[in-house]
């Protein structure tokens, strides 16, 4: 049978076709536009969403049986506010996750409401993209459009809502709107309460290997594709990039380089950090996960090499810095291009180059956007390494992975093994192993994980690089709180 995985990512909807055993037949990718209304907001349209998923699954089954095509699950970007009035449509375009405009909301809920109750209901504090935030802002910025809120969805789940006509989320993308009490499940109260909604405008919530129905027979017939296709919940991309990945069970990390950057700490049992500087969500093996994000790290490559250096040779630019330049740049590069999540939490922060002298060559200054984006990860390691998680080993995954550089840095930088997984597919590949489950093709996500899965190569860290990265990162760490204030006033 065949299975299909869906990764609602920022820039395109990534689609991957597997066979039962893992098997990787067909990717497919659709790009859509994103809006950037204000500095620092970020907006799409759930429409072109589902223009682009449904093409893609057009194209990525024309070449097989149609009818072994089994299930379809999700890996979606999270935190996004998609709104639908009562014959649900779309309201108005959908807030991402990085998008920055709720600072006052934020504000709000971490002082007024208190990092103490948040932490309570929802075992996570505020962060400007958090779903909740955006209701608040919709509520005193457009009246009239929170008026008519009938539902409130995630990205991915308008479109298993498209296809099926369910409204429905899963626990790992739940665990981001700050409306979820992930210890237990199921959605707050108190929540709800606070941002003035009631319960029934949240989404029916499911595991993420759980099936939500099947196609609706005019979706089926659109798509060329059986009216009995069962359509899974799916994943928070980050949970779905770390099932592709097996990074499920206890104790395994993920790192995941898309649009954001992710450290992603898998664990059988719930846990919150103290200063919740780490997000603690549900993951979808039916467990939790700790997790750090950064709100720009791929991007930071693509606006540098494409926009400013208006270069695509991403291989031959990185290709020229060699092992004796690692941990010796004199240049630093702070990574914050859309404000900064973890460990942050300033959406007022912006990107920076410093250390620049009359030598620096344009080849140091694409080593500092590198090195940038491994440090801002080392961030919310140290989190983690503070709590005494004990990491001895990662997998590496994304778009901001690819090639030999990322990977030697990151593993470098933190100072630990990095697993190259066969296919760098992550929530794509984690969607269709979703799909695979709720259809009974696996009996767990585990037992999927450890199935499929396969390590293609490992990076270790050289013991000189990463005594020089030792250094280098003391300094990098010493330049967000020296200038922290000053972003106040770029604005
Ligand atoms: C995670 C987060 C990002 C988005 C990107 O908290 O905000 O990783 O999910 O798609």
């Amino acid at each position: 049978m065949f299975y299909i995985g869906i990764d609602l990512g920022t820039s395109a909807v990534k689609l991957l076709l597997m066979e039962s055993s893992g098997k990787i037949e067909n990717i497919v990718s659709k790009d859509y536009p994103i809006e950037f209304p204000h500095p620092g907001w970020s907006q799409q349209n759930p429409e072109d969403w589902w223009k682009a998923v449904k093409e893609g699954v057009r194209e990525l089954i024309k070449d097989v049986d149609k009818d072994k095509v089994a299930g379809i699950s999700f890996g979606g970007q999270m935190h996004g506010l998609v709104v639908l009035d009562k014959d649900d449509k779309v309201i108005r375009p959908a807030i991402l996750w990085n998008d920055g405009r709720t600072i006052k909301e934020t504000e709000y809920l971490n002082n007024v409401i208190g990092k103490e109750k948040l932490s309570e209901y929802c075992a996570n504090i505020a962060f400007a993209g958090f779903t909740a935030p955006k209701i608040l802002w919709m509520k005193e910025n457009e009246p009239d459009n929170f008026n008519r809120i009938a539902k409130i969805m995630l990205p991915k789940d308008y479109i298993a809502y498209m296809m099926t006509g369910v409204h429905c989320t899963d626990v790992s993308d739940a665990s981001g709107m700050l409306l979820f009490d992930v210890k237990n499940k199921k959605w707050s109260k108190e929540m709800c309460d606070i941002c003035g909604i009631s319960e029934d405008k949240l989404a029916k919530i499911f595991e993420s290997y759980e099936a939500v129905g099947t196609l609706k027979p005019d979706v089926a017939e659109e798509l060329g594709l059986s009216a009995s296709v069962k359509v899974a919940a799916g994943a928070g991309d980050n949970a779905a990039a770390a099932v592709g990945t097996g990074t499920v069970g206890d104790g395994m990390c993920n790192i995941s380089l898309g649009t954001s950057g992710t450290i992603f700490i898998s664990s059988n049992d719930f846990c919150v950090d103290r200063f919740n500087a780490l997000h603690a969500f549900a993951h979808a093996d039916g467990h939790y996960h700790l997790m750090g994000c950064m709100l720009s790290a791929a991007s930071c490559k693509n606006w540098f090499y494409e926009h400013i250096l208006e270069s695509k040779d991403y291989k031959g630019m990185e290709g020229a810095i060699k092992d004796d330049m690692l941990g010796n740049n004199k240049v630093f590069f702070l990574p914050y291009l859309m404000g900064e999540r973890s460990p942050h939490n300033n959406p007022n922060a912006r990107g920076m180059f410093i250390g620049m002298s009359m030598d620096t060559s344009r080849t140091d200054m694409i080593q500092s956007v590198v090195e940038g984006v491994s440090f801002g990860i080392r961030d919310s390691f140290e989190v983690a390494k503070s709590l005494g998680l004990k990491i001895d080993r990662t997998k590496i995954v994304g778009g901001g992975s690819k090639g030999e550089l990322p990977k030697k840095v990151m593993a470098n930088v933190l100072g630990i093994s990095v697993d190259v997984p066969e296919n760098e597919q992550g929530p794509s590949m984690g969607g269709a192993m979703l799909a695979a489950v709720a259809c009974g093709e696996y009996s767990s996500v585990v037992e999927a994980a450890s199935k499929i899965v396969k390590i293609s190569s490992t990076v270790e860290p050289d013991p000189e690089i990463t005594k020089r990265y030792e250094e280098a990162y003391n300094k990098f760490k010493q330049i967000y709180p020296t200038v922290k204030d000053l972003y106040n006033t770029l604005l």
